[in-house]
Formats: structure tokens, C-alpha cells, sequence
């Protein structure tokens, strides 16, 4: 089978900045190194959004340190904690759309991987909710017609679905009618993975099979409905392992213990 890496909600700071005492780019890096360690024969490395908390220019510089030395292919896609032009302007070759937007199409063996941008800065819709804006919604389809054949994995940071945390459900993708109508009338979606929620969730909409992604950082608290709102928890951070071939797509989720200090035992 043909194997990917992913990540999300890297929320990656300033040096000496941290995010609920957590420092991010340690916990990114400790993740990647786990992931290259155990699977260096994956064929792409694919990061959905949130790839730094503030979307400021000396964010992406730090994050484009962290990955110069990645030896797997990088493709990544924005989340509503990104800035679109500081992104590209630290990562000038990054995968983009006709319209500036940060959509890939990746054929992997006999699937298709489609990577969708769902930051929106139109300032029209709820903050820090998603959306896909007619433009990006074309190239959906165009992408979709073109591969009728191919079993297709849909990679994007804003769930189109809801997953019980009220807050979280509230600023998911906005016009998700819209795009699983579009899913819908393409049998080859066989799976939808997404980021934004900081916890392993799977589910199924109408058929189709959704994933969400822990961060390798902050978590979400397992509070299910209306309290579970702008809180985060210092939980092992993670990220996933995807097995793709004609018949199958397998998502494995795996938890990234960060290193304790030495001298420290693990029982204690
Ligand atoms: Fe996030």
C-alpha cells in the first residue's frame, strides 16, 4: 500500500512563545522525527492548516527551519490561524491553485490525494469558520471530473460535519451543504480527513468516512457539547499514517509522548 504522512494544527509560535505552556515547534519536531524514524518509505508528508498560531511572518520562518531537512515531499494546506500571503511568501514554491489558493491535487499509486483551502479572509463569515468560495469549489469539481477512476482521499483543516463539540461545530466549514452535495455526486470520495478540532474523532456523513486529526501540541478536552468551547488540554499530541490503495484507504492515528527529562522513570 501506498503510505502518507499527516499532520495538523502545527500552531507554531515565535521562539520563546508557547501555547498553554507547551512549546509547539518542540512538539512538532518531536513528532516528525518519530514519524521519518518509523516510516521513512512514505511517499508524501501532507499538513492540514493551522501550521502556525498567528499566521505571522516569523511563525512560517521558524516552521520553514523545522522542515528543511525533511526528506519526504511536504504539501500542505492552510487553517483559519494562517495568513495566505505570509504563507506563500516564506514558502514561494508551495503548492497553489490558479487562484492563489493552497489546493494540491497529488496522484498517489492509484489514488488521488485533494488538498483544499478552507482559510477564509473575507471577513463575511464567522470568524475562524471555514469556507470554500465558488472558485475553490470549481476546482474541486474540475479535479473530481477529470479522475472519475480514482479513489480519492479529500484533505482539508475545516470539517464539513459536526463532531458534538458545540463551539468547534459552530466555526466548521460554513457552506458544508454545498460541498458534500459536491462529494456526493463523486463516487470515487471514498474518505474525508480534516484538522481543526485538536482530537482523533472518525465518523461517517451520509456515507462518507471522515477522520479528524489530533495536533501534534494542544488538545481538546473531552467536553462534549456546550462546554467543550475554547479550551485545550496537554495531552500527547499526534499525527496520522494513511495506507492508500485501490480498494482501501486506512488511517492510523498515532500519539507522540513527548521525551521526559532524564533521570525520570517512566513509573514514576
Ligand atoms: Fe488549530
Amino acid at each position: 500500500m501506498h503510505k502518507c504522512l499527516l499532520f495538523s494544527d502545527l500552531h507554531i509560535t515565535a521562539p520563546g512563545e508557547t501555547i498553554i505552556g507547551l512549546d509547539p515547534s518542540a512538539r512538532f519536531s518531536a513528532a516528525l522525527d518519530q514519524a521519518l524514524r518509523h516510516h521513512p518509505d512514505a511517499r508524501q508528508l501532507l499538513i492540514l492548516g493551522d501550521l502556525t498560531h498567528t499566521g505571522h511572518p516569523q511563525e512560517y520562518a521558524r516552521l520553514r527551519d523545522l522542515l528543511t531537512d525533511c526528506p519526504v515531499p511536504v504539501t500542505a494546506t492552510l487553517g483559519n490561524h494562517d495568513d495566505r500571503a505570509a504563507y506563500f511568501s516564506a514558502f514561494p514554491g508551495a503548492a497553489r491553485d490558479a487562484n492563489g489558493f493552497a489546493q494540491a491535487a497529488l496522484d498517489i499509486g492509484p489514488c488521488r490525494v485533494l488538498l483544499l483551502d478552507t482559510l477564509d479572509e473575507s471577513g463575511v463569515h464567522t470568524r475562524h469558520a471555514g469556507y470554500l468560495c465558488d472558485a475553490r469549489l470549481d476546482w474541486l469539481r474540475a479535479r473530481l471530473a477529470k479522475a472519475p477512476d480514482r479513489p480519492t482521499l479529500i484533505a482539508m483543516h475545516h470539517p464539513p460535519v459536526r463532531t458534538g463539540f458545540d463551539g468547534m461545530d459552530r466555526i466548521r466549514l460554513c457552506n458544508d451543504a454545498a460541498f458534500l452535495a459536491l462529494l456526493r455526486a463523486h463516487p470515487q470520495v471514498r474518505q474525508l480527513v480534516c484538522g481543526h478540532v485538536h482530537r482523533a474523532i472518525s465518523g461517517n456523513h451520509a456515507g462518507l468516512a471522515w477522520s479528524i486529526l489530533k495536533s501534534p501540541c494542544h488538545q481538546m478536552p473531552m467536553l462534549l457539547g456546550a462546554d467543550g468551547s475554547g479550551h485545550s488540554v496537554d495531552e500527547p499530541g499526534g499525527y496520522a499514517i494513511a495506507l492508500l490503495d485501490a480498494e482501501t484507504m486506512i488511517l492510523h492515528a498515532e500519539d507522540v509522548t513527548p521525551a521526559r527529562p532524564v533521570g525520570q522513570s517512566s513509573h514514576s
